[in-house]
């Protein structure tokens, strides 16, 4: 959905994770969206007014009496949006919108705010796990407020846990989410359900050598794993991401990540890794056929025609299932351009996998290289077709199902 003229408001209020935000605002405009940022005096801390103003492309309200011509700045702007957005969300912040105070620019606001208010709590584990910060966030929720769950992880207090905020593509989403009137809680069905689960994920292409100058490779960006690898993480689970050549990184710091440049290295490190693993999703495009020989020195241009002789890789999906016992779930794709659904079922049983995540080049937004994907879920006796999503959409959607079937 585009954001083309939206009116969002972003409220920061004091936390480490108001640098993220900046990201959030550049998001928000370069999706179309106008944007009018509210900080608390203790946001400023964390990030400048300067800062936000060029990103925003808008004066930064943090000053209940600062404005001479205005005094009603917190009722014109509550006008103004169609959503209000606080990232990160402090308990501080919190507690007052729980409770009714208003006693700042920020929360004077969000009181006089009538529309879609989205908050993204964000601050040491046992903070957030207190009951009286959880009691505040369960009245806001009865009231209406979307509450983004933060992620497990690091954090700036150097514990590892839930308090976490999301990263800003991820808020970006809720609040394309909520502007469309969809699932805005879809981080908080999937956060914390597969805690202590081991999760491997492979992801990117692989690049197969044929001489030291050249390779044989494929258009795979990393996007989609990277994006599942994150989910996962986001839900409390242990993950372990083979990565091949890809574009993207994991944004959260948890995932563990081993690369692995060629399908015999990334064969090796997940057939090492099932043993302990619960789920794995292999997203990776992996080159199907390799040089035979890897030439010491760059072959030279000679004849018109040159001829490689090529050799089988291993199929990495293919052993993880013959070894797959009881308990494992195993989570294929297949990267398709005719015949989807026979070829993806036979992929289902020839590499005895639980479920082919199907998607197909003939669907437009589908496969490598853009930012959405169009699949459907295939297990033995079901077909799922799910509608063009964003990625990080549809790696919710397969943590949701992975929850589903360890349930
Ligand atoms: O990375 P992006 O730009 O975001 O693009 C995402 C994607 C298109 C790469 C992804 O959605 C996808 O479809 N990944 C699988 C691509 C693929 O190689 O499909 P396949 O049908 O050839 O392979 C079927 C399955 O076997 C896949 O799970 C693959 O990881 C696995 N495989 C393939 C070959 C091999 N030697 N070993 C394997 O395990």
């Amino acid at each position: 959905m585009s954001l083309q003229g939206k009116k969002i408001i972003v409220g920061i209020s004091g936390g480490i994770a108001a640098y993220k935000t900046l990201s959030l605002i550049r998001l928000l405009i370069s999706n179309g969206a106008q944007v009018k940022v509210i900080c608390t005096q203790n946001a400023l801390q964390f990030v400048t007014v300067l800062t936000i103003e060029s990103l925003s492309q808008n004066n930064v309200y943090y000053d209940t009496f600062g404005s001479r011509q205005m005094a009603t700045e917190h009722v014109s702007h509550a006008d103004w949006g169609d959503l209000f957005i606080v990232a990160p969300a402090t308990a501080n912040i919190i507690g007052k919108m729980a409770h009714g105070i208003a006693d700042d620019a920020l929360s004077t606001t969000l009181l006089t705010f009538r529309k879609h208010i989205l908050i993204a709590p964000a601050m040491n584990v046992n903070m957030f796990e207190n009951p009286v910060l959880q009691d505040n966030l369960q009245l806001l929720i009865k009231r209406g407020t979307v509450v983004l769950d933060p992620e497990y992880g690091f954090l700036a207090c150097g514990t590892c846990g839930k308090g976490r905020m999301p990263e800003p593509e991820t808020l970006l989403e809720a609040v394309r989410n909520a502007l469309a009137g969809g699932d805005t809680a879809v981080m908080s069905q999937t956060n914390g359900i597969l805690r202590g689960k081991k999760i491997l994920v492979t992801a990117g292409a692989t690049v197969e050598n044929i001489d030291p100058v050249r390779y044989i490779s494929n258009h795979s960006s990393g996007q989609m794993g990277v994006a599942i690898a994150d989910k996962f993480a986001a839900s409390g689970a242990d993950v372990t991401l083979l990565l091949g050549k890809a574009q993207y990184k994991p944004q959260n710091s948890s995932v563990r990540v081993v690369e692995t440049p060629t399908a015999e290295l990334m064969h090796n490190a997940a057939t090492k890794e099932w043993e302990r693993t619960d789920v794995a999703v292999l997203a990776a495009a992996v080159a199907d056929y390799r040089p035979a020989e890897i030439a010491a020195s760059k072959i030279k241009k000679s004849g018109q025609t040159l001829t490689l002789q090529l050799e089988k890789t291993p199929d990495i999906l293919a052993a993880l299932g013959k070894s797959k016992h009881k308990g494992q779930t195993l989570i294929g794709f297949a990267l398709e351009t005719d015949n989807e659904v026979a070829n993806a079922k036979k992929k289902l049983s020839e590499k005895n996998a639980d479920v082919i995540v199907l998607n197909s080049l003939r669907d437009e937004g589908a496969g490598f290289n853009v930012q959405t994907n169009k699949v459907s879920f295939i297990t033995s006796n079901s077909i799922e077709a799910l509608p063009l999503k964003s990625k990080n959409e549809i790696a919710n959607d397969i943590v949701r199902l992975v929850a589903e079937r360890v349930k």
